[in-house]
């Protein structure tokens, strides 16, 4: 039987460094995908865009019907190609442009105190409990029901995992304890007061970037940011780019998760 040895190659991407050995084929922009690095598209691959360009040292495939229609000629003399039409033949260095290397440079990293008006869901209500023996425990429910009551927090249900904290508490001899509330559900009892420590977090998951606010529901201040680029960038600009391309790849709508 013959031997078939599928020949492979390194690549060196600059600026960042990053090197890797290939398969002989594979495409340079779907190499940089592998190694994490972003380079702009906003067709996600199908050569419509023609935006993925980077400069390359070294042999490749000939330039694409695409190619020489979106790149001019002096770009092609100078070396620049499209990553996702150029493939891989020969160990060659490619240098990724800033245009693409400084996708996302300008995500929201602020923090720092902004007051939101606030009315969120979520609150904390401090209830003391009264003194008890062992063996009362349905009774201090009871009273415990009635203190929220008197809160008008009409308690529906008790969830399972705040009887056991509740339990606890009441072994350990907490008087007082703070009910965790969700509209009029109780979600769960934590020792002492901490009506002034509830957070919240917003999330915005936009199709470039996604960023979240860690905010102090009891102020309103922002109390940290954080921000990345949304790694389905990648994968085209829009959603209608990245469905075409879990449609066009197999497993591209698991890498796309
Ligand atoms: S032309 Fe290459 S990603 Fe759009």
């Amino acid at each position: 039987m013959e031997n078939i040895e599928m020949a492979e190659f390194r690549i060196r991407f600059l600026p960042g460094r990053k090197s890797a050995v290939f398969e002989k084929g594979i495409t340079l922009r779907d190499a940089a995908l592998a190694l994490g690095i972003l380079i702009e598209s906003d067709c996600a691959g199908i050569g419509t865009c023609g935006k993925c360009k980077v400069e390359v040292k070294g042999k490749l495939n000939p330039p694409t019907a695409v190619e020489k229609k979106l790149l001019s000629r002096q770009e092609l003399q100078k070396g620049i190609r499209l990553s996702c039409q150029a493939l891989l033949v020969n160990p060659c260095t490619v240098i990724v442009p800033q245009s693409s290397t400084s996708i996302g440079d300008q995500i929201l990293t602020e923090s720092g105190l902004q007051q939101t008006p606030l009315n969120p869901d979520i609150r904390k209500v401090r209830v003391e409990l009264p003194e008890h023996r062992l063996g009362e425990k349905y009774f201090v429910f009871e009273q415990l029901l009635t203190a929220l009551r008197q809160k008008n927090i009409l308690v529906a249900h008790f969830p399972l995992s705040a009887v056991r904290d509740l339990t606890q508490w009441l072994q350990q001899g907490k008087r007082t304890l703070t009910a965790v509330i969700d509209q009029n559900q109780l979600l769960a009892f934590e020792p002492g007061n901490t009506t002034d420590v509830l957070f919240g977090v917003a999330i915005d998951i936009g199709t470039t970037t996604l960023a979240a606010k860690l905010i102090d529901l009891t102020r309103g201040d922002v109390q940290a940011v954080a921000s990345a680029v949304n790694p389905q960038r990648a994968h085209g600009a829009d959603v209608i780019a990245r469905i075409h391309y879990t449609i066009e790849h197999a497993g591209g709508l698991k890498q796309l998760n």
